[in-house]
């Protein structure tokens, strides 16, 4: 069996609107070993006045649940959803926010109505910085919603983007099941993950999403895109 990776998901227990204590978090645990996923890169948000808690308390509950993966012989990381701000650089270099599994790389979020400048501009901050952004779920933002000419130019800019495994099997609608795919046909997406939140509605799909992407492009990119990339992550 492929050893999948998950690059975005909401599992450590009682820091953000993810998992609520560590029985759901376990049981997500346990989905995403159903789904054929062996590493986890866990992704609490970090978006001020929204989701504040501290790097000390993540860290914490964190092990908790390493623990358990580790029981479950699922390889368990830390990183961060981090919603875009200007402090994004100096957070990170203080080490008060996560990169990915401690690489350079930072899953950046957006707001959905953010412009392609201010995405442009935050994006560069970060790679200046020496960081390699991967923008969360792409398929969210206005301004890059089948703008496949700025998503390229992001990409060149050293950037990389990130889709919902729902997304790509079609949960999401049509419409974005048709985006995802041109932008596998097109060699613009690098990582997917689930952006489970819980093991009811917003639940991890990595399995099927890997089976739809094997069968439409073949497994070789399927594996590109659902191992080889994220154990980059894992391995820098
Ligand atoms: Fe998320």
């Amino acid at each position: 069996m492929k050893e999948l990776f998950d690059v975005h998901c909401h599992i450590i227990p009682g820091v953000d609107d993810g998992a609520r204590n560590l029985e759901e978090a376990v049981n997500m645990l346990l989905m995403e070993k159903k789904q054929g996923v062996k590493n986890i890169i866990a992704t609490p948000h970090f978006r001020f006045k929204m989701f504040e808690t501290d790097l000390q308390t993540v860290k914490k509950q964190f092990a908790l649940l390493k623990r358990e993966a580790d029981k479950l012989e699922l390889n368990l990381y830390l990183g961060c959803e981090f919603h875009s701000t200007m402090e994004m650089v100096s957070m990170l270099k203080k080490e008060q926010v996560s990169t990915m599994a401690g690489s350079r790389y930072v899953l950046v979020e957006f707001s959905g109505g953010d412009s392609a400048s201010h995405i442009k501009e935050r994006v560069y901050s970060l790679i200046s910085a020496g960081y390699k952004p991967v923008i969360a779920h792409i398929e969210r933002y206005e301004a890059l919603y089948k703008q496949y000419d700025f998503i390229e130019e992001l990409a060149e800019m050293g950037a990389r983007m990130q889709v919902n495994a729902d997304s790509i099997i079609g949960k999401e609608g049509f419409s974005v099941k048709r985006f995802c795919k041109k932008l596998m046909q097109y060699d613009l997406l690098s990582f997917v993950g689930s952006d489970c939140h819980d093991c009811r509605e917003r639940v991890s799909r990595i399995g099927e999403a890997y089976a739809y992407a094997a069968k439409k492009l073949g497994e070789d990119y399927a594996d590109r895109i659902f191992i080889t990339n994220p154990y980059k992550i894992i391995n820098l």
